[in-house]
């Protein structure tokens, strides 16, 4: 990469830092309703490789783009003003000046191994790659939680996505060996000791091929359902429903905001109970946790789509302890805890239903936990 980004840009970088993508193992669409995650970050990255600029440009290019290099003023970037790819970097940059830190150019060279419109979060990825190599750069004092939610800045304001921090927060803070319990409120986190391999489970993640978009507006449109059922309930946010109140609420609220809260609530309570289980380093039991948070999300929050469905069920019958889709949804990935010896059943039966259905084939790997951005170079 040191030497694409010399015949790019020709001059030596400074150093290559690297940031991960995610899949989370339970607690979908809690985040933006201050509830609580539980994602690993994946071998898969995106790498920058970096040097400053004295004169106020910030040149990106990527190794998977169009051979082009985006060439901004620093100080003119705006929110919505960089379509393409281009807009989650110079995002991080524009968020990093309006939190007041007196940051200046840079030429970035990206590569990412991250498959994109996967719901693997590549874009976090990339914002928090970003984030990184400007920390190191510009020499700022910015822990890894505030290099996240600058990125969810990026995303919500400069990019337009209104997501909520945990991909950032799982790119940024995951460690190796370790699923990030995240409480979304007040970011407070614990690693918990995510390795299943030594039990003999394999966490096999499925792309199911179908590209996701968070910008679509399905998204957002949920987003606002359940921000306006925790105004209708006078809570601050749904986080703060506690399950006892659960009947009591889905009577009060219109018939269309129900699903939605229920999902919230009955979701949270799974990410307690599989942080229960990871502690006692019982991974065989999360299975059925991922497969009742799938159905979840499929009957109460109407995410999953008939791919994904398709996988999960056929991931459990050829025998996998569970399976749930993971990320925002309509398309994406899903993920299954498989017994070894039975991880190549599992996906030789998805395979085989994809194609009876007429689905594009879709690609699998194995993941396990790896570690939060960092420099590598
Ligand atoms: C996307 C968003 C996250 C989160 C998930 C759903 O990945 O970026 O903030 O809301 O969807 O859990």
């Amino acid at each position: 990469m040191t030497d694409e980004f010399e015949r790019i840009f020709g001059a030596a970088p400074t150093g290559v830092w690297a940031a991960p993508g995610r899949v989370n193992l339970i607690g979908e669409h809690t985040d933006y309703n201050d509830g609580f995650v539980l994602p690993i970050a994946l071998p898969h990255s995106v790498r920058v490789t970096a040097a400053p600029r004295t004169d106020g440009r910030l040149r990106l290019y990527s190794a998977q783009g169009d051979d082009r290099i985006t060439d901004l003023p620093v100080a003119g970037l705006a929110p919505g003003a960089v379509a393409s790819w281009a807009g989650y970097p110079a995002g991080v940059v524009w968020a990093l000046r309006e939190a007041g830190y007196q940051v200046g150019g840079a030429d970035l060279y990206f590569d990412s191994d991250v498959p994109s419109g996967a719901g693997l979060s590549s874009s976090a990825a990339l914002e928090c790659a970003t984030a990184t190599a400007y920390r190191d750069l510009y020499e700022l004092d910015l822990a890894p939680a505030e290099l996240a939610v600058l990125s969810q800045r990026a995303e919500n304001r400069f990019v337009g996505v209104p997501c909520g921090v945990m991909d950032q927060m799982a790119s940024a803070c995951c460690a190796e060996g370790a699923a990030l319990f995240l409480d979304t409120r007040d970011l407070t986190q614990r690693q918990v000791p995510f390795r299943p391999g030594e039990q003999g489970i394999d966490l096999l993640v499925i792309d199911t091929r179908v590209k996701h978009d968070l910008g679509d507006g399905a998204y957002a449109a949920l987003r606002a359902g359940c921000e306006r059922a925790a105004e209708l309930l006078g809570l601050a946010a749904l986080r703060d429903l506690p399950v006892e109140g659960l009947s009591r609420a889905l009577a009060a609220l219109p018939a269309e905001l129900g699903p939605l809260v229920r999902h919230v609530v009955t979701e949270n309570g799974r990410v307690a109970r599989a942080v229960e289980l990871l502690d006692k380093g019982e991974f065989a039991a999360l299975g059925p946790i991922l497969t009742e948070g799938h159905a979840s999300l499929r009957d109460d929050f109407e995410v999953s789509c008939p791919e994904t469905d398709l996988a999960v069920a056929t991931a459990v019958s050829a025998g996998a302890l569970g399976a749930r889709m993971t990320g925002g949804g309509f398309g994406g990935s899903v993920i299954a805890l498989v017994p070894q010896q039975l991880t190549g059943t599992v996906e030789q039966a998805i395979s085989a239903a994809f194609q009876a259905a007429g689905y594009a084939e879709p690609a699998t790997f194995t993941a396990t936990a790896a570690a939060g951005a960092h420099r590598v170079g």
